[in-house]
């Protein structure tokens, strides 16, 4: 394999040569097909530098140098880099004017300028606006922009960029057209560029920030979506009151914008005062959104205004440093979040998700440090690792200094790097001075890339009345594709620890002078032991490790199945507790797993049973932790460091414990989603059906009834079919998490009642975009054995469309990631979706690279499955006109 792909490096980086202070902006909309846009920048040269860089891929009509034409043979364009070189510029400051013309409805990509639905939307982020003209498209090139948009009245009355509106009005030479002028006084790179353009209606409200200022708020959706953003409104003026309390930072223009677009590459995008959303995280009332979807709307707005600040006044140098803006960022939503309900549930939820998706990232072909080192297409690097694992990277810091420390070191931060571009060594510089902290080794969670194993052993010796217990912590790292383990060096990471004795008791220990009943270890050596002296004898300690997940490692403990029951039942640190039962089903699958391998029976899991029985009759715990507690493991995670993977006999194992405990406690499941149901319904009596809205008490209900209805639905699957049949309407009419939660829990069900209950959802819902999203989940979900003809089916579907990233992330992203028909023995499932990627790469590569990563688990499965694997990937890379967004990808994973 041949690879001619430029690959880009960090180390390479070099300050720009010329800067941009100021660009002012004409965007000319003739239609959607046509849009004219002039660019003058005023640039100034360093150095004496004449060798002007501009970066590019539209259609170019003019250049002119102070006003004047340049000739084609002033500059040279390189297609490959989308670099354009002009030779021979003034080493005084000057004017550039950039003629450039684009068709936005040919744009399905969704970068750069594009149309959907009749409208015009940009996406710039990381290098979208060199689409659109030539500019030097990196983020530490900064200016003012000043934005005017005319465009024919009826077909676009709505014209907004980023900034304020400083001039509007109807333009002299054509009545039916109008024109409208912003202005954004915070200087800025270009990928946070936006214009909107077209026939939206707008919701209104305001904001007064602490120091008195009122912000106005304004969203924008089509006309009939604009009934769905109130819950979007009010989160955001709970995430504008948040950052001012516990980050002390407010906002800084007069208005602040929202657009909600059906066709979007990704969650959602920070431009200045104009986020851009994918309506998934806009949109929702409780008829069409589920209880999560509330929630991942409040955190996506709250993710974005968030980046006003992280991201906005002090962005990133390079976009390497991407981490530095998206890790802190996620790690603030993570925290309003919490700060808003149910902290501890939040928590395990995002470490879930952390395990599942990242850590397999990171023991994956497609591995990289927090800030990478080198990349092909930027694209593919808004991944977990510079999100998810850069979030814990920042709250390692918070765990570290506590949150004192950590918002000292954010007040230097902005300080120190208010309105520029910087590094990941800037903001931990911050974090070290504002604490005299020394964060020098904590420097390799930058540039080591792989998950960190912590191996943990301890020992207790009592001499007279000293009652010594040791810890002894061995850190290794691993083979990493960029790294051998050889060349890595230990990490600095904080250890959270409790000591429990025989009655479930928090043992205080004295530990340098001090005594505690929990502390933070240090670890930062290959191999390190701490003595903690007991303030009492005890007969047996067992170890709470890495309490609130305190760093994003593997731990591992020899501990008994009796010490992993103790903390399941009295753990007062919810991750630590959950984590006690996460290890216990590991084990009991992994059990399963042999089982089925060797052919014999399988384990009773009398004792798991037990443990889960307490738990389910103890009223005490928060329905929400409960309903996490019940969950087990994705197959995901039960693969860390195996290889010759069977995928589909991991399923099957994980399915079989699912089974053999709705056998043991169907009793109590069925009495704790009757509860959990009573509960929700007590304060509802009597009101009307709109009561089932979204709150956090209700959702915890919720969220505990489903879970154990799907886990009863295995126990006894047509006595559930026949009550979910019988009782659909009236249950669905609540609200959409009911809806769902019913359709979820007999989803695998073979009947055709399941496939009569998903035609009428789809009847019901024909005209709620985001509503048939859920449906091509259900069916590309499901275990049942026609799911793969049922997704070939669901193609054709009048709702779906290829063209649109939700389809096919709702359908064909969800089929990659259903274990049982992905990972099919006859290859089914591969080339089902290696087709899918083969027709999507044509003109959405960015889409098409995030399937291809689902064939991330090709080095570890079996051999007859790498084949098949193999050559469907093979096949991909042997495309002339594969993207390079999915050649990196492709090739990573080969090898
Ligand atoms: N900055 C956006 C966010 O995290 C995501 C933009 C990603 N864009 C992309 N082209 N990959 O909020
Ligand atoms: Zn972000």
């Amino acid at each position: 394999m041949t690879s001619t792909q430029t690959v880009k490096y960090l180390r390479d980086y070099a300050a720009p040569a010329h800067l941009v202070p100021k660009t002012e902006l004409l965007f000319d909309i003739i239609s959607e097909t046509e849009v004219r846009i002039t660019a003058t920048l005023h640039i100034e040269p360093q150095h004496g530098a004449t060798e002007l860089e501009l970066h590019g891929d539209a259609k170019l009509h003019r250049i002119a140098l102070n006003g004047e034409t340049l000739p084609e043979s002033r500059y040279t364009l390189d297609k490959d880099s989308e670099t354009l070189t002009l030779h021979d510029m003034p080493a005084e400051p000057f004017v550039l004017t950039v003629e450039t013309e684009v068709n936005p409805a040919a744009n399905k990509s969704f970068n750069g300028l594009y149309a959907s639905g009749g409208n015009l939307y940009t996406q710039c982020e990381p290098e979208g606006f060199r689409r659109i003209t030539f500019h030097p498209d990196r983020p530490d090139v900064m200016g003012v922009f000043t934005t005017e948009i005319r465009a024919d009245k009826a077909a676009f009355p709505v014209l907004l960029s980023n900034g304020n509106q400083i001039r509007s009005g109807s333009l002299h030479d054509n009545p039916n057209r109008h024109f409208a002028v912003w202005h954004d006084p915070f200087a800025k790179p270009t990928y946070l560029f936006a214009l909107v353009a077209g026939d939206l209606a707008v919701r209104r409200d305001t904001f007064k920030t602490r120091s008195g200022r009122d912000v106005a708020i304004a969203f924008y959706t089509r006309a009939e979506d604009a009934d769905k953003t109130a819950f979007a409104i009010e989160s955001l003026k709970n995430a504008m009151k948040w950052d001012e309390e516990r980050f002390g930072l407010e906002y800084d223009l007069d208005i602040f914008m929202v657009v909600a677009v059906g066709d979007f590459n990704m969650g959602a995008m920070e431009n200045k005062g104009l986020n851009i959303f994918n309506t998934k995280y806009v949109l929702a009332d409780e008829r069409t959104a589920t209880d999560p979807d509330f929630e991942g709307v409040e955190s996506v707005i709250g993710h974005e205004y968030f980046h006003n600040w992280t991201g906005n006044r002090v962005t990133c140098r390079d976009w390497f440093q991407l981490s530095l803006k998206e890790g802190l960022t996620v790690f603030r939503d993570q925290e309003f979040s919490g700060d808003r309900a149910s902290r501890a549930v939040r928590r395990i939820e995002n470490v879930k998700m952390l395990r599942q998706h990242q850590f397999a990232e990171d023991a994956g072909p497609m591995a990289h440090p927090v800030r990478p080192a080198s990349y092909v297409e930027m694209n593919n690097f808004y991944t977990m690792t510079v999100y998810e694992k850069g979030a814990e990277v920042v709250r390692m810091y918070h765990t570290f200094l506590g949150e004192e420390g950590f918002q000292r070191g954010m007040k230097l931060y902005f300080e120190r790097h208010d309105g520029q571009a910087v590094t990941c060594d800037d903001f931990r510089a911050a974090m070290a001075d504002a604490n005299g902290a020394d964060f020098d080794q904590f420097a390799l969670w930058y540039s080591q890339a792989g998950t960190p194993v912590l191996d943990v052993s301890d020992s207790l010796q009592s001499e007279g009345s000293l009652h010594t217990y040791t810890l002894h912590v061995k850190q290794s790292l691993p083979d990493t594709p960029d790294m051998p383990a050889a060349d890595k060096r230990p990490m600095m990471m904080p250890l959270a620890v409790a000591l429990l004795d025989e009655n479930g008791e928090k043992i205080p220990f004295a530990l340098s002078g001090s005594l505690h009943t929990e502390t933070v270890l240090t670890v930062n050596q290959a191999e390190q032991t701490y003595e903690l002296q007991l303030a009492r004898p005890v007969q047996s300690v067992t170890p709470s490790l890495l309490r609130g997940f305190s760093a994003p490692v593997h731990l591992h403990f020899d501990y008994t199945d009796a010490q992993l029951a103790h903390l399941l039942a009295h753990d007062d640190d919810p991750f630590a507790r959950w984590e006690a039962g996460q290890t216990l089903y590991r084990r009991a699958i992994a059990a399963n797993e042999a089982a089925l391998e060797n052919g014999t029976d399988l384990p009773e899991h009398a004792a798991l049973a037990e443990a889960l029985r307490r738990i389910l009759n103890d009223q005490s715990i928060d329905p929400a932790f409960k309903a996490l507690l019940l969950q087990v493991p994705a197959e995901s995670e039960l693969w860390d460091g195996r290889t010759r993977i069977d995928p589909v006999r991991t399923a099957a194992a994980r399915e079989a414990l699912h089974e053999a405990l709705a056998g043991s406690l169907h009793g109590e499941l069925l009495a704790a989603a009757l509860n959990a149901r009573e509960a929700e319904n007590a304060d509802k009596r009597g009101k009307q059906i709109s009561i089932y809205g979204y709150n956090p008490q209700d959702a915890a209900q919720r969220s505990l009834q489903y879970t154990a209805f799907a886990l009863l639905h295995r126990f006894d699957d047509s006595a559930i079919m026949a009550q979910v049949f019988e009782h659909y309407d009236e249950i669905a009419r609540k609200n959409m998490t009911h809806e769902w939660g019913i359709l979820t829990a007999v989803n695998h069900n073979e009947s055709p009642r399941r496939n009569e209950l998903l035609v009428r959802f789809a009847a019901k819902f024909d005209d709620q975009a985001l509503v048939m999203d859920k449906y091509f989940m259900l069916i590309a979900s499901s275990r049942r054995s026609d799911t793969l003809a049922q997704v070939q089916a669901a193609l054709t579907h009048p709702r779906f469309d290829i063209a649109n990233p939700n389809k096919v992330r709702a359908l064909i992203g969800t089929f990659a990631r259903n274990v049982p028909h992905f990972h099919a023995a006859d290859g089914s499932g591969y080339r089902f979706v290696a087709d899918k990627i083969r027709e999507i790469n044509a003109f959405n590569p960015q889409i098409a690279a995030g399937l291809a990563r689902s064939f991330n688990l090709m080095q570890r499965v079996e051999p007859q499955r790498q084949a098949l694997m193999r050559q469907e990937l093979q096949a991909l890379a042997d495309m002339p006109d594969l993207s390079k967004d999915v050649r990196e990808i492709v090739e990573k994973i080969l090898g």
